[in-house]
């Protein structure tokens, strides 16, 4: 496996890399261990030497910035923030069973993980550069390189400047307490808890504070959310909504579809995430397509920014059956109950109720 990533994960892209855990590994521990970590790239994945590195800062700022790995911890205060990443495209693979979705990765329900985050926060960087007047969004460019359109360019992302002015905001160099892994964006990368996984940007060379959303791709034109009846062919970039905050849901990560398992009481598992980074509030499994539902127990303690893994014990008919599952967040959002309702042409944010076909048999 490359990257040194854990040997059982799913590869959906072996070029870029984009991968994550089965669904088991994903549901056991509530701090993803690194080699199982989802892994979304767009393009490759640089070699930065951290001696030579410099962080640049600049835009609507009263003093642009140049900064070294070494600058950053000798004169920031250093801060931990636990943070659930997860990409707009993850259970985009549902979405197939409605239409087709060309040109996207495929993914099931594994492009999500739970990392603890340590490095400066962003505010405290801006703040040190000096926050001009006209100032709204913050962008962000990494050192990669990606192609798209004929052009070859740095992903990059942008956030309202109330987001990046928060205190879960960070310029993280390290992950789960050790040093951040080349593949997750060393020496530096953002980190959005609560908004999708694509404007936390790894490798990142340049912070610029502007007046308006990033027009790099990948915030100008990918990453909009589009109604289920719109048309890839003719829907205009600007009319995409540009996604921020994650949306509410739950997944089961156990039973797997197609699973046959003994009829009688089964335990359930999977991960909820709330809004923006919301507490999760409730996770309830339906045994019978969603007319009655069992309250499962959520796992672990709330955290802020973080998923919450739960567990439920329902009943299990003999025979094929559908078990659903779906959360609530402590801001009061749910879940739409069908795909028709979350489908779109470039399959992002998909929060349906989830639904596996599972198979009860009788021992004999
Ligand atoms: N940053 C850069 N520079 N290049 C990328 O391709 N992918 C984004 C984001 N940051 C990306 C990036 C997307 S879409 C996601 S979901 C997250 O990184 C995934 O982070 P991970 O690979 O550490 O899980």
């Amino acid at each position: 496996m490359p990257f040194s990533k854990h040997p059982s994960l799913i590869i959906r892209q072996a070029d870029p890399f984009n991968a994550g855990p089965p669904p088991d590994l994903l549901s056991r521990d509530e701090i993803t261990p690194a080699d199982l970590f989802f892994v979304r790239n767009h393009g490759n994945v640089p070699a930065l030497d951290p001696a030579v590195y410099r962080l640049r800062v600049g835009g609507l700022v009263a003093r642009p910035l140049e900064l070294s790995l070494e600058d950053l911890r000798r004169d920031f205060a250093e801060h931990t923030v636990a943070a659930t990443l997860q990409c707009a495209g993850n259970r985009r693979m549902e979405l197939l069973s409605v239409r087709e979705i060309p040109g996207e990765v495929p993914w099931d329900l594994e492009a999500i993980s739970h990392g603890v985050w340590t490095g400066v926060r962003l505010s405290d960087v801006l703040a040190r550069a000096g926050i001009a007047a006209g100032a709204a969004h913050v962008a962000f460019t990494g050192l990669d390189e990606v192609e798209r359109r004929g052009r070859r360019f740095g992903f990059g992302a942008s956030i309202p400047l109330d987001k990046a002015l928060g205190p879960e905001a960070l310029l993280a160099y390290e992950m789960n307490g050790a040093p951040l892994p080349a593949i997750h964006g060393a020496p530096l990368r953002l980190v959005v808890p609560g908004y999708i996984g694509a404007r936390s940007v790894k490798w990142l060379g340049e912070i610029v504070i502007q007046d308006a959303p990033s027009d790099n791709y990948f915030q100008s034109v990918a990453y909009r959310l589009f109604p289920p009846e719109a048309d890839a062919a003719t829907a205009r970039d600007e009319d995409g909504r540009m996604l921020g905050e994650l949306f509410t849901s739950a997944a089961i990560c156990a039973p797997l579809t197609g699973e046959t398992r003994p009829a009688g009481p089964t335990v359930v598992r999977g991960y909820a995430v709330g809004q923006g980074g919301a507490a999760v509030d409730r996770v309830e499994v339906s045994a019978d397509d969603g007319r009655t539902w069992t309250e499962a127990t959520l796992l672990g303690e709330a955290e802020p920014w973080g998923w919450r893994l739960w567990e439920a014990e329902v009943e299990l008919r003999p025979g094929l059956q559908t078990l659903v599952a779906r959360a609530a967040d402590a801001a009061g959002h749910g879940q739409p109950a069908g795909l028709a309702e979350t489908w779109n042409f470039k399959g992002y944010m998909n929060n349906a109720w989830h639904r596996v076909a599972v198979v009860g048999i009788i021992k004999t």
